[in-house]
């Protein structure tokens, strides 16, 4: 009920009386005034006026499962959300929830994370106060071989919520790190269990660099934060729920056509390494090559010099710009 209160005050942005609360959720008064003390102390400027009822600061938030739910606008993707004040890893969270029975659109939220995990075994430094670390668990009912395609739906969505939440252009740098300026702001890690052609679960880890001012000396010069780059505070909360919205829609799309046409259109549209030249580093020998886009099947494209085009897989190659991170 706090999250719908929280829902209803803010959608208002005037008092709304303890009476219409009371009708709204079907709860007696003094249900009402506990569960807005409860808010209070969580942190939340509610002004109570006898005979007008009860106001909700403006820009008034906590960071939390409250403000989560009563933002998720969502049918299934981050309509459970359980919200942790510091865990090891949200991604590690929700493999165990996956694996114990948690559905599918569950959303693992931390505010800090000790053993925040990246790609290719790195770590993702993850302070609390700061950004945004979260993972969506899904279990389709698809072959296997689709499962590359789900970290670049949520690339896809991750740079559509941004836009929405802040205004602020991103685009993709294949296989999904999201950039603004030519400076990573996010990073996706998905994890999936499968056995034989059927896939248990998947988890799509999402870290995104919120209101970071500033980086370590060496990573200075390819990281960035939404803070930087729009010169404001972010709301988190705003910003996952934007994510969540634009992942669901997306993602319906991408189990109903499949990754060719519109999303794969859109994704590399947003590709920033699109018809550049980058350097393949793959395990079996680095080459450099000119980027041509995805194909349907979420591979790069790299145009070698001598004309033939190769099919670059994401697991551990990664790609570089010639010129820096880009
Ligand atoms: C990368 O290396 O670019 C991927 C970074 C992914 C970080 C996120 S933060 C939330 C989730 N939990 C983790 O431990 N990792 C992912």
């Amino acid at each position: 009920m706090k999250a719908k209160i929280l829902a209803l005050l803010r959608e208002r942005g005037d008092y709304v009386s303890g009476q219409e609360l009371c009708e709204q959720f079907g709860v007696s008064r003094t249900a009402v005034w506990k569960a807005v003390g409860q808010l209070k102390k969580e942190g939340y400027s509610i002004e109570a006026t006898p005979n007008r009822g009860y106001l909700l600061a403006p820009e008034s938030e906590v960071y939390g499962q409250h403000e989560l739910c009563s933002r998720m606008g969502t049918k299934w993707a981050g309509r459970r959300v359980v919200f942790y004040e510091t865990l090891p890893s949200t991604n590690l969270q929700a493999k165990l929830d996956a694996e114990n029975g948690a559905g599918e659109g569950t959303l693992i939220v931390a505010d800090t994370q000790t053993a925040g995990r990246g790609r290719r075994g790195r770590s993702w430094s993850s302070p609390g106060g700061k950004n945004v670390y979260f993972t969506l668990i899904l279990k389709p009912d698809f072959d296997p071989e689709k499962a590359a395609c789900v970290a670049l739906v949520m690339g896809l969505a991750v740079a559509e919520g941004i836009e929405k939440a802040c205004g602020v252009q991103a685009g993709i740098k294949w296989p999904n790190d999201i950039v603004v300026q030519g400076k990573k702001v996010c990073g996706i890690l998905a994890e999936m269990s499968v056995e034989q052609d059927f896939i248990h679960y998947i988890v799509v880890g999402v870290g995104i660099n919120v209101k970071e001012q500033e980086f370590a000396p060496e990573l200075a010069d390819r990281a960035t934060s939404l803070w930087q780059e729009c010169g404001r505070n972010v709301s988190r909360a705003r910003l996952v729920t934007e994510v969540m919205g634009a992942f669901e829609a997306c993602y319906e799309e991408f189990l109903r056509d499949g990754f060719a046409g519109k999303i794969m259109e859109r994704y590399n549209g947003l590709l920033v390494n699109r018809n550049r030249e980058v350097l393949v580093l793959d395990p079996q020998g680095e080459f450099r090559g000119i980027s041509r886009g995805v194909n349907e099947e979420g591979l790069l494209l790299v145009e070698r010099e001598e004309g033939s085009v190769v099919e670059v897989y994401a697991g551990e190659v990664s790609v570089r710009g010639i010129y820096g991170y880009v």
